[in-house]
């Protein structure tokens, strides 16, 4: 245990402005949240919106939002029985009964062959898909696991499955067009780095917790840049967002919050300093609100969203170039469509996806 804290310490120290930036999220991320769209005060109706990993913290919160603003919700979890829990939740949470407007469906994220299966039900489900929101995710594992596919957990849940997802919804997104693409990422994306993407089963680097979700994270927002420029003028808009640091039940795993007589404490003070579930969602539905209201002229000064890939605290942010180019998005867009051709996950041949979306 003490020999992985030191290694994430050693992590941590390896770039001091991102862990400034981090603690800066941790000490002060409430106070940066100004300026956000109400989604509330936007109608989501007619729209559907499917979020992954939604039964609880920043997903649920989305949703709950998403359906204030009486948006279709395709809610997506682990299993059925969250599914359905949830929608139970939100119901009960939006003092309403009954409601046509929830459909319930489940894939484990780190299954890919449950991703393929869950595409192939939404694809059934014949309706469009305005928003997908890529949310679901872990976070530092302290041992290494692997998937039933062979890879690494973080890789496989927070980047394989969402890839996945969104590979086989494409069409679909594209009939939907204008629709957007959300996908959940972390400042911590800056701890990564792009030569070890190839190295998805840790067997060339150490495992490395804080490095595991780090590589996950920059995975996520190489998709998002990947994908934006396959999708430009396909009427797909493409976002990356850092919710903050949210107390949320992503550190399940962490000592302090659950160490004897400490982890009580800390929670507490935590619980005044770090973003709720329902102020990390702040940033996603923002996003969304604006995209609906892009043609209302009251919203103009909000209007020059779709020209930018990052987004915290409700405002864009300039990427780390160094990290997000051409060159990494194009290698890591290669090594997941390899996967998935190993793994025989897509039986079709893979074609490109201008072609595939003709
Ligand atoms: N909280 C933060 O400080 C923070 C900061 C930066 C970025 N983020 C990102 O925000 C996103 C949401 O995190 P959160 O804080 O809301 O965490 P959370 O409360 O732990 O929620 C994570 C969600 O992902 C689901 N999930 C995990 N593994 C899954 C799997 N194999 N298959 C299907 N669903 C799975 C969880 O379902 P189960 O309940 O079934 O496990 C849960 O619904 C993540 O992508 C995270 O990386 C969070």
């Amino acid at each position: 245990m003490a020999l992985v804290q030191l290694a994430s310490l050693k992590v941590f120290l390896s770039k001091p402005f991102v862990t400034l930036d981090v603690c800066s999220d941790f000490l002060l991320g409430r106070w940066k949240l100004n300026n956000c769209k109400e989604i509330e005060n936007v109608s989501l109706e007619n729209k559907t919106i499917l979020v992954t990993g939604c039964n609880t913290g920043i997903g649920y919160a989305t949703c709950l939002k998403l359906a204030r603003a009486k948006a279709r919700l395709l809610i997506c979890c682990r299993t059925l029985q969250k599914s359905k829990a949830t929608a139970e939740r939100l119901k009960k949470d939006l003092g309403i009964h009954e409601t046509t407007r929830f459909c319930c469906l489940e894939a484990d994220m780190a299954d890919l062959n449950a991703v393929s299966t869950l595409a192939k039900r939404i694809l059934e489900l014949n309706e469009p898909i305005h928003f997908l929101v890529l949310n679901a995710g872990v976070m530092q594992a302290a041992k290494k696991k692997m998937t039933r596919d062979g890879l690494e957990l973080h890789f496989a849940v927070n980047h394989m499955g969402h890839f996945l997802l969104t590979y086989l919804l494409l069409p679909r997104l594209i009939q939907s067009a204008p629709s957007s693409v959300i996908v959940v990422t972390s400042n911590a994306y800056e701890y990564g780095k792009p030569e070890k993407l190839a190295d998805y089963r840790f067997v060339n680097y150490p495992y490395i917790p804080v490095s595991a979700y780090a590589q996950s994270k920059l995975a996520n927002i190489l998709f998002a840049y990947e994908l934006r420029k396959r999708m430009k003028d396909k009427g797909v808009e493409v976002f990356a967002v850092h919710p903050g640091a949210v107390l949320s039940d992503i550190y399940r795993e962490e000592w302090l919050l659950h160490a004897p007589v400490i982890g009580f404490f800390s929670k507490r003070l935590l619980s005044y300093i770090m973003r709720t579930p329902t102020e990390g969602a702040s940033t996603i539905t923002a996003l969304i609100a604006n995209a609906i209201c892009s043609s209302d002229p009251s919203f103009r000064h909000v209007n020059d969203l779709s020209s930018n890939l990052y987004w915290k605290d409700c405002k864009p942010q300039n990427v780390n170039n160094d990290l997000v180019n051409d060159v990494s998005s194009e290698f890591l867009w290669r090594v997941s469509l390899s996967i998935l051709q190993e793994l025989g996950i897509v039986n079709e041949k893979i074609l490109p996806i201008e072609e595939r979306c003709c």
